[in-house]
């Protein structure tokens, strides 16, 4: 048996039982791939569920309001995954009349659906020969045929593509990539991959050269930026101050007022720079609530803290809802509001008022 024969051998032995598997709805498989690149299988098939649950067309999904579909997808990070599904789903009823596109070139036209999404979409909705290379194919590649450019740049991409072009399967597409994903997913795993009982360990580049724990190569990444966000609680009897980001990878999200810096600053220099930021008089008694979280993003450190203001009226507790993008909330309505998952812990772990 070749590698291809190997490979659908295995998969048809091995093969998870997945919600989507078996479905040939391109909505589905969309929505199923754009929450697995973020997740692993077990929340993401929860997630998955809820959204086909909520959004079981692609005409419920244009027709939601944003908010709802942050706060579907609130948990997952990378917050932007979920806007662009919004935003393609409108496009594809308002300008495709509801038709989603039927090849990967017309795929990657999408806002948010690049070459892996495309090509998953193609092949498991429509069987198109179209190698979806994720990080777990490009492992499976690059140990059994032994190539050891970096998977992440140019050349090893170029590699890893043309191997996979000459491997997938032409009569069984769909297979061909769900297979290689499970197999990278759940055999030839970073770590303690299943070598003596695998298929291929005869042939295995890595496993016949002892380089198994080598491959694939990749380049590190650049450090990550540290970032200093101190919130500030503003209370007032059970009402909290939000405001809704206007930038960023939580454009549309709800947070608390704050001030964000490149350096750690002092309890105290915090505490003046919340007074002066929110016109604030020098006497209003800001309190360091002295919990701290790190919140690890994919290019930033987050180092957040938070502070509380109870407001001394109902006047002075308004002034702040009037900030630009700010609003009174009651305590018990946050949860309506999409927030970064570590302002969503803050609010369920801390009894305020
Ligand atoms: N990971 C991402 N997409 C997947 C799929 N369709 N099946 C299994 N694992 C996956």
């Amino acid at each position: 048996m070749n590698f291809t024969q190997k490979i659908l051998a295995w998969y048809d032995a091995n093969r998870r039982e997945l919600p989507w598997r078996g479905s040939q709805n391109p909505y589905h498989i969309w929505l199923s791939e754009v929450i697995l690149q973020q997740t692993q299988i077990v929340q993401g098939t929860a997630y998955y569920l809820k959204f086909v649950e909520t959004y079981p067309t692609v005409f419920d999904l244009a027709a939601a309001d944003e908010r709802d579909v942050l706060l579907l997808w609130q948990g997952l990070g990378y917050y932007s995954r979920a806007r662009n599904l919004h935003f393609s789903a409108k496009y594809i009823v308002q300008n495709l009349g509801g038709v989603f596109p039927k090849s990967y070139r017309e795929l990657l036209k999408l806002k948010g659906v690049g070459d892996y999404t495309a090509a998953a979409i193609a092949s498991l909705a429509y069987n198109e020969v179209q190698p979806a290379i994720d990080g777990n194919v490009q492992r499976v590649i690059a140990r059994v045929f032994g190539i050891s450019e970096p998977v992440n740049a140019p050349l090893g991409m170029k590699l890893i593509r043309e191997k996979s072009e000459n491997l997938i399967s032409h009569t069984h597409a769909a297979d061909y990539n769900q297979a290689m994903m499970d197999f990278g997913a759940t055999h030839c795993t970073p770590k303690n991959p299943k070598c003596s009982e695998c298929p291929f360990s005869a042939d295995c580049v890595a496993f016949t050269t002892d380089t198994v724990a080598k491959l694939p190569v990749k380049i590190k990444a650049k450090p990550k930026t540290d970032l200093y966000i101190s919130y500030l609680v503003i209370l007032f009897k059970n009402s909290v101050i939000l405001k809704k980001r206007t930038d960023g990878i939580w454009l549309n999200m709800f947070e608390l007022p704050n001030i964000t810096e490149e350096t750690d600053l002092s309890s105290e220099d915090v505490v003046s720079a919340l007074k002066s930021n929110f016109g604030m008089t020098e006497n209003s008694e800001i309190i360091d609530l002295k919990i701290e979280v790190k919140h690890v993003l994919s290019h930033l450190n987050l180092h957040i803290r938070f502070f509380e203001y109870k407001a001394i009226s109902e006047a002075d507790f308004q002034k702040f809802s009037s900030i630009s993008e700010s609003i009174s909330c009651t305590l018990e309505n946050v949860n309506q509001y999409p927030k970064p998952v570590v302002l969503e812990n803050f609010f369920a772990k801390n009894c305020l008022i």
